[in-house]
């Protein structure tokens, strides 16, 4: 067998390209205008309900996941990527942002006597099965609220989703699914109800619904084998064991929305795959990408702020999946056709132009804010030029031929709009570009 080493070696002297890992791709140009376009509509939503960014880091202590997300949930027992630094500490690439978003606020004092809303967006990392709107690598934009113990908050919170896909023209194309995970005493008891149950059916269970029945028996309604179904609807239901207080919060969080006109569907199957949760948990679902079908999810998770050593607190938040939610948008064309990188295109005809080119090209940044300006580099005759100015997707193009520079002037030629072509001065063109 060949050694590893040898085997490197071999494959460089073949040339052969390296690939990216299975599940993570490219994010290529031509795919960012459109994500940066949603990341600004998105984040317009959250400055407009004072959410503020916060950035941590993509790697943590596997302890940190392990007590947050849980043992015996899917994410920790099979999904981490997680390795042994150089003096054998577990690392994971984190594979969601709240656990570390929590610790980094405890670890900074940002909870203390204090509340936070805060919002982060980046990559995360889970081992699953990569297929159609599940990957390895994917980013998630994740909302977490700090210090609120009125169920409000979860009102505010489902609201400010519910205004991403108004903004992004999609609301008829999601559904929000809401349940109570009432409190972890009320799961406990209602754990056993339910044990008893699917003991009673334990030959009807798949391999993975045997498993979970000792580990984590809730997670068993989660399931979306066909052949369980019927056997998971017979099932209790969390709903008619909760007492008085969680009652009169899910009520209280439903009659919100119901005032603010947002539409859900209560699913008391809805457990969510995390173990911090408690009360409310929803989830924005389509129908339009498969069997990846939640594009946003979330919920109340009071116990974690302890659990991870801080002071008991507050925590409400949800992250949504930035592949599927684009997936979403190309699939019901939600998208602007072309996002535009560049507002005037200099085409500059023979050495002169090009050095006057330059030093305009300059100046104009220095005057007109916001100015989108490419500088033709690549020579070529007007044709070519012309045609590069129209791919760039500018509005005008600004020419600079023998003719402009004796007159001190650009001719200015509309892209995209019909109309005459004019001649502007040297001097008045901040003021021009300024003003159109
Ligand atoms: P989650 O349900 O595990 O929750 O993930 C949230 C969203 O991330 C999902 O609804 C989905 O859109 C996206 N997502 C998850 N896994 C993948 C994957 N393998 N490929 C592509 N997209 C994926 C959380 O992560 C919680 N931290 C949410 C939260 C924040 N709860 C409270 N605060």
């Amino acid at each position: 067998m060949l050694q590893s080493a040898n085997l490197t070696s071999l494959m460089n002297i073949m040339g052969q390209s390296i690939q990216a890992i299975r599940g993570m791709s490219d994010l290529l140009p031509s795919d960012l205008g459109h994500w940066q376009y949603v990341e600004k509509q998105l984040q317009t939503v959250l400055s407009a309900y004072a959410y503020q960014e916060i950035r941590f880091p993509i790697l943590e202590k596997t302890t940190l996941f392990s007590r947050s997300i849980g043992e015996g949930t899917d994410v920790v027992d099979k999904e981490m990527y997680s390795f042994a630094d150089r003096h054998d500490e577990s690392l994971s690439l984190r594979p969601e942002g709240t656990a570390g978003c929590v610790r980094a606020c405890l670890q900074h004092g940002l909870l203390h006597n204090q509340s936070q809303k805060l919002w982060y967006n980046g990559p995360m990392f889970r081992y699953e099965r990569p297929q159609k709107g599940r990957y390895r690598q994917f980013y998630q934009l994740g909302v977490e609220a700090f210090g609120f113990a009125n169920p409000s908050i979860d009102v505010e919170l489902i609201a400010l989703s519910a205004r991403f896909w108004k903004q992004l023209g999609i609301s008829e194309h999601v559904k929000l699914e809401i349940n109570t995970l009432a409190t972890a005493e009320e799961r406990i008891a209602y754990r056993q109800v339910l044990v008893d149950y699917f003991q009673q059916h334990f030959e009807q269970l798949d391999e993975d619904s045997q498993r979970r029945l000792t580990v984590n028996p809730l997670r068993i309604l989660d399931s979306k084998n066909p052949a369980m179904a019927e056997l998971i609807v017979g099932a209790p239901k969390l709903i008619d064991y909760l007492n008085e207080n969680s009652q009169a919060n899910f009520a209280y969080v439903t009659m919100q929305l119901d005032r603010l006109g947002i539409a859900y569907v209560i699913n008391p199957r809805l457990m969510r795959g995390l173990d911090y949760y408690s009360h409310t948990v929803f989830e924005w679902v389509t129908d339009q990408l498969g069997a990846q079908s939640a594009i946003c999810a979330g919920g109340r998770y009071d116990g974690l702020i302890e659990q991870l050593g801080g002071r008991p607190n507050h925590a409400v938040g949800f992250a949504l999946g930035f592949e599927r939610l684009m997936l979403l948008l190309e699939t019901v064309n939600a998208l602007p056709r072309q996002v535009e990188q560049a507002d005037i295109y200099l085409v500059c005809l023979g050495a002169a132009a090009t050095d006057c080119a330059i030093k305009l090209a300059e100046e104009l940044h220095n005057t007109v804010a916001d100015l989108r300006i490419v500088l033709n580099h690549g020579g070529g005759g007007a044709k070519a030029q012309f045609k590069r100015a129209d791919k760039s997707g500018a509005r005008i193009a600004l020419l600079l031929g023998d003719d402009e520079l004796a007159k001190q002037q650009v001719t200015i030629k509309w892209l995209r709009e019909d109309k005459e072509q004019q001649q502007v001065d040297f001097t008045q063109l901040p003021e021009f570009l300024n003003t159109i």
